[in-house]
């Protein structure tokens, strides 16, 4: 693990943030862990965050489908009615700052790509029309069926039952009344609507074949089980000859010219600050 004095890493980092003339921010799940979030990394990451879910025997992937939805509302809604509460109360850590403040000071064009659905980047005051959910949002809602497209602000308050994980509220269609549920992309999930994730993606490809470069990106705290935002940085890599800087505590595995930074994402990004301040 780097502590925030392993000069090399933050180094090169800061040297790419400086170098760069556009910023892409992607993130997955770690990027939540230093504001005190839970990641679901494995069985056993998503039963030390659930415990009720283990003595159930269920895991993530059986959690998070639509089925529930149709078949045990209740249920369905106390795994993502107590998610909901959790991001609503979660303050957003140093990290989220730090990458708002070089936004700033350093003037550049920027856009996030997460597959979050917590809503931390809004709230710690990143433009909502830069932030691309492409796993949606849980502060969203949709028809389970869906009788229309449409997709409308959460703001069901709700009461979860610990041991049985079941929710007292079931928000419904504002068209239909039937049951309503989160704006998120699940497993084996054949309903979800697209329309803001899509009009989200829109704007991130205008923004990336406009944008100056060249361009850095600070990937935050995403795994490798479901790679959607590993492999999203890579192909701007690729693509678009960014320098990938990945942060990540356990698999910050990058080929070289990219940066590997072995850290948490508050600690890692108040390092390439400390670089960068430095480097003056
Ligand atoms: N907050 C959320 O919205 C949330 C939380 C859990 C899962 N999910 C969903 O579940 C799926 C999980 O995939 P994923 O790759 O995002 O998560 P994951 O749980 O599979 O992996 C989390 C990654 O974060 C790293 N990590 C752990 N602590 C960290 C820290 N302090 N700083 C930086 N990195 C840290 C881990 O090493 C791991 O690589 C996604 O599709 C996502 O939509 C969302
Ligand atoms: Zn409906």
């Amino acid at each position: 693990m780097l502590t925030i004095d392993d000069d090399t890493a933050y180094t090169k980092a800061a040297t790419a943030v400086k170098a760069a003339r556009a910023l892409v921010i992607t993130a997955g799940a770690g990027m939540g862990v230093d504001s005190g979030l839970p990641d679901f990394r494995g069985d056993k990451g998503f039963w030390q965050a659930y415990p009720a879910y283990e003595t159930l025997g269920i895991n993530f992937v059986e959690m998070a489908t639509p089925r529930h939805f149709s078949e045990d509302p209740t249920f369905g809604w106390g795994f993502y009615g107590h998610r909901a509460n959790m991001y609503r109360e979660a303050i957003p850590h140093v990290g989220f700052a730090i990458l708002l403040d070089w936004i700033h000071r350093f003037e550049l064009p920027w856009f996030v790509v997460t597959s979050n659905v917590d809503g931390q980047f809004q709230k710690a005051g990143f433009d909502e029309q830069r932030i691309v959910e492409v796993h949606g949002s849980v502060h969203h809602l949709q028809c389970q069926n869906p009788c229309e497209p449409e997709i409308w602000p959460n703001e069901e308050l709700f009461d979860i039952e610990p041991a049985t994980m079941r929710s007292q509220q079931v928000p419904t269609c504002i068209h239909c009344g039937d049951v309503a549920r989160p704006n998120i992309l699940m497993f084996n999930d054949w309903s979800f609507v697209p329309g803001r994730s899509n009009a989200q993606q829109r704007r991130f490809d205008h923004f990336i074949a406009n944008c100056p470069k060249p361009l850095a990106v600070v990937e935050l705290g995403a795994g490798s089980a479901v790679p959607t935002i590993r492999w999203t940085s890579e192909m701007l890599g690729q693509k678009h000859a960014a320098t990938v800087i990945r942060i990540n505590p356990r698999e910050p595995q990058i080929p070289a010219p990219h940066i590997s930074i072995e850290n948490n994402g508050a600690i890692a990004l108040a390092g390439i600050n400390k670089a960068l301040l430095s480097s003056k």
